[in-house]
């Protein structure tokens, strides 16, 4: 393990913004964690993953600790069920298409999403019907006081939408370093009623699609409409969808009849925030080298060496804009640094 000084983090953010941090570690074991997160005591620190849900807008004063555990292990498996760990720093697709290539179920919709496993908890990732907590087991995390590892059951872990409580309560208190999932062995559970996940299998032409050829119809379907962070830098969606009371929501629809849902709660609907941002006519708006993607109004992007700071300004008028017109709050989803 090697502390090195003045590092630039553009490829260790997926929204590849060019800022340097004082120092960068890469730790490959829970030990080397621990010796860093005990040394110097008074040094700011910062833990990264994949990047994938970060927006640097500033150099950073401290050391970037970047979580480079590694391993998957199939812990059991009987006719109906397997349980596997993968460790912290493995990437998720990657992690994803491992459980695939085992033939084992409940993690295809999730395909292709940028990130490593030990972030995807933090703010259950999901998408096209199917979240992270749907198949969770349970999550061996450090606590950053003590060095104890701790384990959290999924009760413990209050999953919400795009929501945890390693969000909040136990910010910056816990490093999650491996995640345990329950997936099915057979049996598989075909989920494909979210949106376009049907019309992609008609296009591929499958009338009865395993989880392997979900998970391509998945893949498809994010690379048509989200762009590749290796290309065009991003962090997926920038803001949550919000959530509104229905009586809100009936409201809106006096001046905005064809504003969409999805039941959420009893009173309450969820709304897209992407259109809210495509009518308000952000969508495709570039800003010299950065801007809202073209083909999803959710996603801001850098198209080169934009400044962090520039994608915040942007992501501050958008807010602003949909309050003026809608009165609903937009909440980012990416951390801002
Ligand atoms: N829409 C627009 N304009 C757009 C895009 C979408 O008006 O440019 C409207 C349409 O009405 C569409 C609806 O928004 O039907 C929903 O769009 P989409 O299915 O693309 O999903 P989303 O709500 O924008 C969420 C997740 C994504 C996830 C997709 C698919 C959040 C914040 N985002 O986006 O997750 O991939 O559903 O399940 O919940 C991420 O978190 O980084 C992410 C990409």
């Amino acid at each position: 393990m090697k502390i090195f000084e003045n590092v630039s983090l553009k490829d260790y953010n997926t929204f590849n913004i060019d800022v340097k941090a004082d120092f960068f570690v890469s730790v490959s074991t829970i030990e080397e964690l621990k010796y860093c997160l005990s040394t110097k005591p008074e040094q700011n620190k910062i833990i990264i993953g994949g990047g994938s849900n970060i927006l640097f807008t500033k150099p950073f004063k401290g050391l970037v600790i970047h979580l480079n555990l590694k391993g998957i292990n199939i812990i059991s498996k009987n006719n109906n069920q397997a349980i596997v760990n993968a460790a912290a720093g493995e990437n998720w697709h990657n992690f994803v298409s491992w459980t695939l290539s085992e033939d084992l179920g409940g993690l295809e919709n999730l395909s292709y999403i940028p990130g490593n496993v030990g972030t995807a908890p933090i703010q259950n990732i999901g998408a096209y019907g199917v979240e992270l907590k749907d198949h969770f087991h349970k999550l061996t995390a450090l606590n950053v006081e003590t060095l104890v590892l701790e384990t959290f059951h999924a009760v413990d872990c209050k999953f919400g939408y795009r929501d945890s409580i390693f969000k909040n309560v136990f910010k910056g208190k816990y490093i999650i370093c491996e995640v345990s999932f329950k997936l099915t062995a057979e049996n598989h559970q075909i989920r494909t009623n979210y949106g376009s996940i049907g019309d992609e299998l008609e296009k591929m032409e499958v009338n009865a699609p395993t989880i392997q050829e979900v998970s391509r119809a998945v893949i498809q379907i994010r690379k048509s409409k989200l762009p590749d962070p290796k290309k065009i830098g991003n962090s997926g969606s920038f803001f949550k969808n919000p959530i509104i009371s229905c009586s809100k929501y009936k409201l809106l629809l006096k001046n905005f009849p064809e504003l969409p849902s999805y039941p959420y709660a009893t009173n309450k609907v969820k709304i897209p925030a992407a259109w809210l941002i495509e009518k308000a006519g952000f969508k495709g708006k570039t800003f010299e080298n950065y801007g809202v993607h073209k083909k999803q109004a959710l996603v801001l992007v850098n198209y080169g060496n934009a400044k962090g700071a520039d994608i915040l300004r942007l992501s501050k008028l958008i807010q602003l804009t949909i309050f003026k017109i809608f009165e609903v709050k937009l909440e980012t989803e990416v951390n801002i640094l």
